[in-house]
């Protein structure tokens, strides 16, 4: 307990004075750590994006215990822009971010409503201003991801009606920034040249991050994620195969990160339910399982082909690959 010598006492009197907050108990009950964990188990990789996340959470904490103290705080505008190429995982990030301020009590709901172009400008004139105003209303109390949000403005259009929707964008994200995050979202270059000619929002988004492309080793990472989510494996030799697949999927122009694999998954489920339903017969739930090994090499990208174009299945696949060599 307390020593009782003049000392101590004497260095204890200022502190008193001071009201104290408690910052680790503060983190405990946010329960931050569990959530950072979740988030650090299910998305593979994005260690930038993680960090930045961390570093949000940090900062809505500590700004709730300065307004403990009577520190009067502005509360911090979080308005984000997300850049990188297709399926590097900028959707789920914002869902995921959604969840997290509504967590720490900074957004009323927590949702995400995802917009493009098309959601909020219209055709006609005067058919702009109740789009975007029928979106910000769902909006409100969480995130509005605006994907593509460069092609809200074609300079080359005169008279454009994307133009009104940005300026109602830019009003909400000043005059309703207490009860809205917006994240716009799309390609890094195309939207470094959207902030430049539009300076206002620019300055109303505060935080760029970054979403890399995710390499061999992540893509795999995320592969054996997604199967296990669905109950399916791989074994040593079709997990083999999926590297050399995804040696030769990269290189092709239409390679979309996580939502190639997603997609490649699906095709890979498809043989291999095909596979077992010809073979007939009983199986066990091991075989249904276990994604083989012609599951995977079933794909046309091992021929040189694009992935999803038709093949059918190893047997009448085989069949279908010689009539179009007759042909
Ligand atoms: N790091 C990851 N770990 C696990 N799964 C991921 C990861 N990143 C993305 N995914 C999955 O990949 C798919 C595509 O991700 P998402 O839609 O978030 O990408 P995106 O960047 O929004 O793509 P787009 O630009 O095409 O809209 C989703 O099914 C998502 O669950
Ligand atoms: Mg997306």
């Amino acid at each position: 307990m307390h020593k009782l010598d003049p000392d101590s006492m004497v260095e204890a009197e200022p502190e008193a004075e001071e009201s104290l907050v408690d910052i680790g108990a503060a983190h405990r009950d946010s329960k931050l750590d569990e959530i950072l964990d979740e988030l650090d188990r299910e998305l593979v990789g994005l260690s930038p994006v993680k960090t930045y996340i961390q570093r949000v959470a940090s900062l809505l904490l500590v700004s709730r215990l300065r307004e403990k103290v009577g520190l009067s705080t502005e509360r911090p505008t979080l308005h984000m822009s997300f850049t990188g190429h297709p399926g590097t995982g900028k959707t789920t990030v914002a869902m995921r971010m959604a969840k997290i301020l509504h967590h720490l009590g900074y957004l009323r709901r927590g949702h995400l409503v995802v917009a493009t172009r098309d959601d909020l400008v219209g055709q006609y004139v005067g058919h702009t201003a109740p789009k975007t105003k029928e979106i910000l209303k769902k909006a409100m109390g969480g995130v509005l991801f605006i994907d593509e949000a460069y092609y809200l403005y074609r300079p080359e259009n005169e008279r454009d009606y994307g133009q009104e929707a940005i300026e109602m964008l830019l009003q909400a994200m000043e005059n309703q920034r207490d009860d809205l995050v917006v994240i716009l979202a799309g390609y890094q270059d195309r939207m470094a040249t959207f902030f430049q000619y539009n300076p206002g929002f620019r300055s109303r988004v505060a935080h760029h991050i970054s979403f890399p492309n995710y390499t061999l080793e992540e893509l795999a990472a995320i592969a054996e994620l997604m199967l296990r989510e669905q109950n399916y494996t791989f074994d040593d030799e079709s997990r083999q195969a999926f590297v050399e697949y995804l040696e030769l999927r990269t290189r092709q122009p239409q390679f979309a990160n996580a939502r190639s694999v997603r997609n490649a998954i699906d095709r890979m489920k498809l043989r291999q339910a095909s596979r077992l339903v010809t073979a007939g017969g009983c199986v066990g739930k091991e075989q249904l399982v276990r994604i083989a090994a012609v599951d995977v090499r079933g794909s046309r990208v091992f021929e040189g082909g694009l992935d999803g174009e038709a093949e059918t299945g190893a047997v009448r696949g085989t069949l279908a690959r010689s009539r179009g060599k007759e042909k």
